[in-house]
């Protein structure tokens, strides 16, 4: 499957750099073109000539160490490069990248290449959990570079804790998976809404629900790693626009409504992860309510349900639903697919620990109509999204989502 790829390895300087000699390895026998960069303090770790010898290139150390007068090393490298992958990744270079510094040929070679960057950090356990280090992860996750998140357990330093460099063989799996996944939704238009809908009383005043929005927005991004053209149709959520998705924002379960059908008919994959707002005030006082009364009646109405209207339009469209339960999960995940007329129903029991509102994880099971298709086990919600959205591309190039 590495076959015609070009895979650039940084190796940055950690004791972990003596690892990156098996990822070398597994990486060339799979048939990748393997061009290792090395920062100057990973030599004093392990010698380029194990890489040069594993990967039959030069190993590049120096920005200005030119052998090839016909291009110019870094931005060929980066230019040529199908995917990027720094491990380890130590807190400096992580840090760099994270800022845009070029001080050296890997990060320049980092920072001009437009090529899809795989890291696997490696460092000591207070390091790793580091404000600073875990902010520039973050805004690296958020541009799209994808992590190897390291292992638990004993540490160079002597600590024990997170930090270790994940194993070879899981890091060459990402490097699989990710070639794997990229180009499976391409050509495709998936539409995602997420967050919770904002029901307005009064200019200063709403009900909402506990969706943080973490879901839907790691499918959104998910979706657009593995190529296709998304469109995020969120509610309240407290996290950023994944890079290279559009989004629309919304308030209310109306809003949320008009937005979905506007684009629905236009779309191949709906996943409707947002908590909408089931009901919404039949009044919406135009100034603040006073307090003047002992007692406060709200009148409620019905909102109209988004899934259910589009399940009875859809065509083509694939359409993967949501549901929150809290008890009897098989059955009213069963009855929502049905009733919703929906090709998947992801459902997750939010009394679980590790499930459900505002957590960083899910566990979810996965329905069609034909009952229980998968059950995943406790995982990040980008991980879930991952198996959905592969899941997705399988059953939607088999032809499957017409009525
Ligand atoms: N949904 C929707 N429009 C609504 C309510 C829900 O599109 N007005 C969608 C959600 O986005 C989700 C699915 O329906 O994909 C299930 O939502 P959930 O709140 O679990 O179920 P409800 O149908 O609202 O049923 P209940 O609240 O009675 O469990």
């Amino acid at each position: 499957m590495l076959r015609n790829k070009t895979i650039v390895l940084g190796v940055s300087g950690g004791i972990a750099a003596y690892k990156a000699a098996a990822i070398c390895s597994k990486l060339a026998q799979a048939g990748a073109d393997v061009r290792v960069i090395m920062t100057e303090s990973a030599t004093r770790f392990i010698a380029p000539l194990t890489f040069q010898t594993l990967s039959r290139h030069d190993v590049i150390v120096d920005t200005f160490d030119e052998k090839d007068a016909s291009v110019v090393s870094h931005i060929d490298l980066a230019d040529r490069a199908d995917l990027v992958v720094v491990a380890p990744a130590t807190a400096n270079i992580i840090g760099k990248m994270a800022h845009g510094l070029a001080d050296d040929m890997l990060s320049t070679t980092l920072l001009a290449t437009t090529a899809p960057v795989l890291v696997a950090p490696a460092m000591n356990v207070h390091m790793y959990a580091h404000p600073a280090v875990q902010a520039n992860m973050e805004t690296l996750a958020r541009r799209g570079v994808l992590f190897v998140e390291p292992g638990t357990g004993q540490l160079a330093c002597g600590y024990v804790g997170k930090g270790r460099l994940e194993e070879p063989e899981q890091i060459v799996e990402a490097i699989h998976r990710f070639f794997m996944e990229k180009g499976q939704l391409r050509g495709k238009k998936v539409l995602v809404t997420a967050g919770g809908t904002v029901e307005r009383i009064d200019p200063v005043r709403y009900l909402t629900n506990d969706s943080s929005g973490k879901m839907g927005y790691a499918i959104a991004e998910a979706a657009r790693s593995m190529g296709a053209e998304v469109t995020l149709v969120t509610g309240k959520a407290s996290l950023p626009v994944p890079e290279g998705v559009k989004a629309i924002h919304v308030e209310s379960a109306q809003n949320m409504l008009e937005a979905v059908l506007e684009r629905f008919p236009d779309s191949d994959i709906v996943i409707k992860a947002a908590a909408v707002a089931d009901y919404r005030p039949a009044e919406r006082a135009m100034q603040k309510i006073k307090k003047n009364e002992q007692e406060m009646t709200l009148t409620l109405v019905k909102n109209e349900d988004i899934l259910q209207t589009i399940g009875r339009m859809k065509k083509h469209q694939y359409l993967v639903g949501f549901a929150a339960e809290t008890e009897r999960i098989d059955e009213y995940a069963m009855g929502k697919l049905l009733k919703k007329n929906c090709d998947l129903l992801v459902a997750n029991d939010v009394t679980q620990e590790g499930a459900g509102f505002g957590t960083d994880t899910n566990v979810v099971r996965l329905y069609d109509k034909n009952g229980l298709v998968k059950s995943l086990p406790i995982m990040t919600k980008q991980g879930v999204a991952r198996e959905l959205l592969t899941l997705i591309a399988e059953r939607t190039t088999k032809g499957e989502g017409t009525n």
